[in-house]
């Protein structure tokens, strides 16, 4: 069994299906990438295994629970957090108070995880009484992605982490995911737009496109297929 399972969900807003039965696996400490056009639905899935949007048929599980319908703080409290692709950060807040707020539940974030981060992420130890919105884009990721990790999850969905960066900077992002994943044995979901970087980062891949499944496979078997490449990988 896998840590996350999804099977035929179907969800969307108000009369809008956007999704029309998507099924897909994120095992225990794996990467996997979701890639597809714009408007797939890619973010929409994310929302629905999250709870932030309710799924109109279809399941999901989460470390063998049954965690459809339930709202996202519980499923944040199970060990499932979510960074989404925009306003990941309380802008206002400093750096530090950012890592302290954790995951937004009732848990205290202990020293030793912030320590972990500023480890992991100098640049956040350098500016940690700063406010986060005077952070760079990147810098913003960075903490983002920290405050998930804040509260030891097993799975974190992570919407586009490399948008608005500049090219040099997307490899880097990718990198880290592995590093975290290294370091904290945590499963990463991501949804990328830079897809070849992002799978060459990954164990698996998803194609999505107008909320059905498309393709599934391997890094290399997503890569290698000229069916992928020519419709989704720009050739
Ligand atoms: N909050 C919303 N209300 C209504 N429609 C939405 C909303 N968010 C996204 N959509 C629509 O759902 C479809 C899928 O969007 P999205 O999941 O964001 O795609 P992707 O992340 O793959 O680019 C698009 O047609 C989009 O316009
Ligand atoms: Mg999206």
């Amino acid at each position: 069994m896998a840590l996350l399972e999804a099977r035929g969900v179907v969800s969307g807003y108000g009369d809008a299906r956007i999704l029309h039965g998507v099924d897909l696996d994120v095992g225990a400490e794996e990467i996997v990438t979701i890639i597809g056009p714009n408007g797939a639905g890619k973010s929409t899935l994310m929302k629905a295994i999250y709870g932030l949007i309710d799924c109109w048929e279809g399941r999901v599980t989460f470390a063998g629970e049954d965690v459809t319908g339930l709202r996202a703080d519980e499923v944040t409290e199970r060990g499932l957090c979510y960074v989404p692709q925009r306003e990941n950060v309380f802008p206002t807040l400093t750096v530090r108070e950012n890592l302290e707020m954790g995951a937004y539940i009732e848990e205290t974030v202990s020293e030793e995880r912030i320590a972990d981060a500023f480890e992991r992420f100098p640049i956040l130890e350098e500016r940690q009484h700063r406010r986060a919105g005077a952070l760079s884009g990147g810098q913003q990721q960075m903490l983002a992605l920290s405050s998930a990790l804040m509260i030891d999850p097993e799975l974190v969905l992570v919407d586009e982490p490399s948008a608005g960066l500049a090219p040099d900077l997307v490899d880097e992002v990718f990198d880290r995911l592995v590093t975290i994943r290294e370091g904290t044995d945590t499963a990463i979901l991501m949804v990328e737009q830079n897809a070849r970087q992002a799978l060459s980062a990954s164990d698996r891949g998803y194609v999505l496109d107008m909320g059905e499944n498309r393709f599934e496979g391997t890094d290399r078997e997503l890569l290698e297929s000229d069916e992928v490449a020519n419709l989704y990988l720009g050739g």
